[in-house]
């Protein structure tokens, strides 16, 4: 069955059984589906306020229908799957999460509740900011730092020790400042976060890398707190407040106001400034309004308050519920949104030639923010929601940089609106552009293009390619810029001054550069084929048609037929081949490439069984739509090549699927090759 990623259920509607073990079936299959992204890959592709509906009509559902109610059902966990590269830890109390409500109604009722719990007229609470960071636990031994973790799934959570200890904040060696020794097992929860300004500094330094920009802080912190070399992690100045305690042997609070000011006593940092008693549930909203007010102006995400039952005592009478206490409740605030007009949808290119909407809005403030561009993602998204150019729409900010379009307000539609329409052209060089079958990439396919150009520089360069030594993205990068690069053919003509006026680069690295390019003239035909980045050729069949027609000369003339003849050649590929070597950009280049003095015919035949990735290490990360990882291995070792599962300097290649993680901040560190999904098809020949 295929995956719905917000099914809509009614549970109300639903009477046979049958029904409600199908829907209760969607419901599980999409929440795993959004705790995989949340909790695995760090990136979530709905709100919480989404997440939270699905999982509170999946808990209806198990009521109504009680035996539906399975020990892999997601309502009997909590959070997702750790990740096993970490190392495990298995938390002495689990770790449950808070329910979340959205209206002041909810607050009232779960006030209710735990006064007729309680039996008392007025309760004290104590309200707190809910801080949008990821949640962690410390183990303290003898006022040691000993284990510290991650949530994971409620009982199991990820050994992120090595990270926390480089948390200038976190002590290693807990403290008795005004006198009071600390407990000799002291276990306690908090929130690790990364401020504003931190995360806006990471984010433009990521920019100028050419690497990825996270989503937000939370997304960023988490990604810090994952990593598997805490070097990274300390590089990115997280910090953290705690906020519970679940154990402390031989000491008792009487109250969380107690154990919250005690805690920074031993010298655990507790946000006291933003924590207030409330007596009565009208303070605690109160409060909530108040903060909600100011969230834009504190350091720090915080994206609702949590309201806890003060006294201890009677926490411990309210109890659990299976994933959450009774005695807290999470308050959201509601996402930054605002209302403007959608003027127009604008293309951009980026550096892959791929083609991306932007939806061009009339300037307006959330959140103290002034927003004027969102990205509308791709064709796919556009069609979803049925945003028309024209359409007064809702945009939202939800702690994050990219502003989303959330959704067109239909109802005030005069008719005028315009349906988008993808370009055929490309805006900036007007080579055609192929949108895929799903509507969800849509790119320009001249390899000409100054967007472009970038890329297959680099494919060009590419170890599976001409494999030029010292030629990666950000070199090429620089060339293109100074515009010392046109196409494939004017790399062999680049000399030393020229190269050597570039930042970073200086006259003997342009020297190493001039004399590695020089030698790749030598590289095989078969190579150069492939280097060409010409669609649906990957290094296998670039060997199959340089064996076959032997030179170049001979596969521009060949016709369809002759390569559709040919065993591992479908109409596809020919087609493709064909279209490619009509075009005068191609021919031009050919007769550079010629000119410049590259091998253009097979002097040898390719050996049968050769393997064209032998030898090469691949680490693959993230989500790939084409193949299960399983699948791309296989298909990696058939090539010849062998699959690591973490990056190391020895990597040659990181497949890195979508929304990759911490393997891709690591290779791009280390420099090691990044392959896109698609490049990778290219690569294996199975486009
Ligand atoms: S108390 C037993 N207090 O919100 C209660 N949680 O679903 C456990 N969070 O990711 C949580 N600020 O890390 C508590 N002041 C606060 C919090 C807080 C943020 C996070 C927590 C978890 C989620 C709860």
């Amino acid at each position: 069955m295929k995956m719905v990623k917000k099914p809509k259920v009614s549970v109300d509607k639903i009477e046979s059984h049958d029904e409600a073990e199908k829907a209760a079936h969607v419901l599980r299959d999409a929440i795993r589906f959004h705790n995989y992204r949340y909790y695995v890959l760090d990136s979530p592709i709905i709100t919480d306020e989404e997440f939270d509906e699905l999982f509170l009509t999946l808990i209806a559902l198990e009521e109504k229908f009680p035996d539906l109610k399975s020990l892999d059902s997601p309502t009997q966990q909590v959070g997702g799957a750790p990740r096993e590269e970490l190392g495990l830890v298995t938390h002495t109390i689990p770790m449950v999460s808070l329910k979340t409500v959205y209206e002041e109604d909810a607050v009232r009722s779960f006030d209710q509740t735990c006064r007729s719990e309680l039996g008392v007229d007025e309760l004290e609470y104590i309200a707190e900011p809910k801080f949008d960071g990821v949640a962690v636990e410390l183990v303290y031994e003898n006022g040691r730092l000993v284990v510290a973790s991650t949530r994971g799934d409620g009982e199991t959570g990820e050994d992120i020790t090595a990270n926390i200890r480089t948390i200038k904040e976190v002590p290693l060696v807990l403290m008795s400042y005004e006198g009071e020794e600390p407990p000799s097992r002291l276990v306690v929860r908090g929130e690790v976060y990364m401020g504003i300004d931190i995360f806006n500094e990471l984010n433009r330094q990521r920019l100028e890398k050419d690497e990825q920009p996270f989503a937000n802080p939370r997304n960023a912190a988490a990604g810090s707190l994952r990593q598997l070399d805490p070097m990274i992690t300390a590089g990115r100045s997280l910090q953290i407040f705690v906020y519970g305690v679940a154990e402390a042997t031989g000491r008792d609070f009487a109250t969380q106001w107690e154990a919250l000011h005690t805690l920074p006593k031993w010298g655990l940092k507790v946000n006291t400034n933003l924590i207030q008693v409330c007596k009565g549930i009208d303070k605690t909203l109160e409060f909530h309004r108040q903060l909600g007010e100011s969230r834009d102006d504190l350091p720090y995400e915080i994206d609702g308050v949590v309201f806890k039952v003060n006294s201890i005592a009677s926490q411990d009478k309210l109890g659990m519920r299976a994933r959450s206490p009774r005695w807290a409740i999470a308050y959201k605030f509601k996402p930054r949104q605002a209302t403007t007009k959608l003027r127009q949808i604008t293309v951009q290119v980026g550096r892959t030639g791929r083609l991306t909407p932007v939806a061009e809005l009339e300037p307006v403030n959330i959140g103290g923010v002034e927003v004027a561009r969102a990205s509308l993602h791709n064709l796919s998204e556009i069609e979803r929601k049925d945003i028309r150019i024209g359409d007064t729409v809702i945009v939202e900010r939800a702690g994050d940089v990219i502003p989303q379009v959330v959704k067109p307000i239909e109802d005030l539609r005069d008719g005028t609106e315009v349906v988008f329409q993808m370009p055929s052209q490309c805006p900036i060089c007007g080579g055609e552009v192929v949108i895929t079958e799903d509507k969800r990439t849509a790119s320009c396919t001249n390899i000409g293009c100054p967007a472009q150009l970038r890329r297959s520089i680099s494919h060009f360069a590419c170890r599976g390619g001409m494999d030029i030594e010292g030629l990666g993205m950000k070199r090429v990068d620089q060339m293109v810029d100074a515009g010392l690069i046109k196409g494939f053919a004017s790399l062999y003509t680049l000399t030393v001054d020229e190269l050597a006026e570039l930042e970073r680069f200086g006259e003997k690295t342009a020297q190493t550069l001039v004399d590695q390019i020089a030698k790749t003239k030598q590289q095989p035909f078969h190579r150069l084929l492939f280097a060409m980045g010409i669609p649906l050729i990957g290094a296998e069949t670039a060997k199959v048609l340089a064996s076959h027609f032997g030179s170049m000369e001979r596969l521009m003339k060949a016709t369809e037929q002759e390569l559709i003849e040919i065993d591992s050649v479908g109409p596809e590929v020919a087609q493709s081949l064909i279209s490619f070597f009509s075009s005068d950009t191609t021919r031009q280049m050919v007769t550079e490439l010629e000119e410049a003095g590259l091998t253009l015919s097979a002097e040898e035949e390719v050996a049968p069984g050769e393997k064209p990735l032998d030898g090469l290490k691949f680490v693959l990360t993230g989500v790939l739509t084409r193949w299960t990882r399983t699948e791309a291995a296989s298909l990696i070792e058939s090539l010849g090549g062998k699959v690591a599962s973490s990056v190391s300097r020895k990597t040659d290649y990181l497949v890195a699927g979508d929304k990759a993680g911490s393997k891709l901040t690591k290779a791009q560190k280390l420099g090691v090759t990044i392959l896109s999904e698609d490049e990778f098809a290219e690569l294996t020949g199975s486009t």
